[in-house]
């Protein structure tokens, strides 16, 4: 840019002021009018350029009064922009906290989870502990070690999940007492919750997976006496006080003797009814005395220790709970379903 020798003389003083008010006005924003104040009262402006040049009084009073009435219509300015800027601000920014909220739905526990986790409670506080078994198992566990022999109808590929030779997909959770077993000396007692998996048809009241509460006690001296005691305990935390506990004979291959456990209807409290098919009684697990056979395929000593086992049905408990009628509804993740509970 050519530098200008700026002389008061050839400043137009009222053509600057002019253009200053000019552009004073057209400003529409806060930042616009600090672009013009540096424009025409800047370091570098015509006007501070000629004050500095100034000689004589005359004009020396001339531009300082040009400089004053643009500052003056500056700060104006600046006072009307920023009523308007601050008045926009609130009326389109507002913000109403009366208004009700956007409403966050809280997630909730699958009813699976919900009473395994109840389970769970009931028994830590009779001081047993969870264990986790494994839904990929070998049919030594799952089978030989549980006092199945290999014609067991269980074993067949048509009941259960073949993966690979004699890789399965566990068809109960009782493959996980044979490992705790296993790994440690009694006294044992644990439970073991978890899902498993067998080649059925599926409606209503059977699904190809499903979950199970596994339960192993084993100590010097365990009796009948204490499997009735513990399940009954355990039967009426679950469903009631009030509720009479039956205990029938029954087979399983890894227990001697085997018995069926059944809870007194809390529907029709033991009138008979659909629930419990008329009888009056509601079957929830099953049981039994540890087989001296499996004792032994553990290297434990059946001479020295005992031991009682059962299998509750998760889905059982909490169908029988909350009326649900078909066990399918517990994995089609519908949530017109799980949000119930
Ligand atoms: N495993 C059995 C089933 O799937 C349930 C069961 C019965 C487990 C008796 C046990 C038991 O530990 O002693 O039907």
């Amino acid at each position: 840019m050519e530098k200008r020798s700026v002389t008061v003389a050839a400043v137009d003083v009222a053509a600057l002021e002019v253009d200053a008010q000019n552009a004073i006005a057209a400003a529409s924003s806060t930042g616009e009018l600090d672009d013009v104040r540096v424009r025409f009262l800047g370091r570098k402006s015509e006007l501070k350029q000629a004050l500095r040049n100034v000689r004589d009084r005359e004009s020396g009073m001339t531009l300082n009064a040009a400089r004053e009435r643009i500052e003056a219509a500056l700060s104006d300015r600046e006072r009307t922009l920023e009523r308007a800027e601050l008045d926009r601000a609130l009326t389109e920014e507002e913000i109403d906290v009366t208004l009700p909220g956007d409403v966050i739905r809280r997630g909730r526990l699958h009813p699976l989870t919900q009473v395994r986790r109840e389970v769970e409670d009931i028994f830590l506080g009779l001081g047993y502990e969870i264990v986790d078994g494994d839904e990929v198992e070998d049919t030594w566990h799952l089978f030989d070690a549980l006092n199945m022999p290999p014609q067991h109808i269980t074993r067949s590929p048509l009941h259960t999940l073949y993966l690979n030779g004699d890789i399965v997909l566990r068809t109960e959770t009782s493959a996980s007492q044979i490992r705790v077993m296993q790994e440690r000396q009694p006294p044992v007692f644990m439970i073991s919750p978890g899902r498993v998996y067998r080649r059925d048809t599926i409606d209503a009241t059977h699904g190809a997976i499903f979950h199970q509460v596994e339960g192993l006690a084993v100590d010097r001296g365990i009796t009948l006496a204490d499997l009735k005691g513990t399940l009954r305990y355990v039967c009426r935390a679950l469903f009631g006080a009030e509720r009479e506990v039956r205990f029938v004979t029954d087979f399983f291959p890894f227990t001697e003797p085997s018995v069926g456990v059944a809870v007194s209807c809390f529907l029709c409290e033991g009138a008979g009814c659909a629930t419990c098919k008329r009888t009056g009684w509601i079957e929830m697990a099953g049981s039994g005395l540890v087989d001296p056979n499996v004792l032994e395929n553990v290297g434990y000593d059946p001479d020295e220790v005992s031991g009682f086992a059962f299998g509750l049905g998760l889905e059982r408990i909490a169908m029988l709970r909350h009326g649900i009628p078909d066990l399918r509804m517990f994995l089609e993740n519908d949530l017109r379903f799980l949000r119930q509970f």
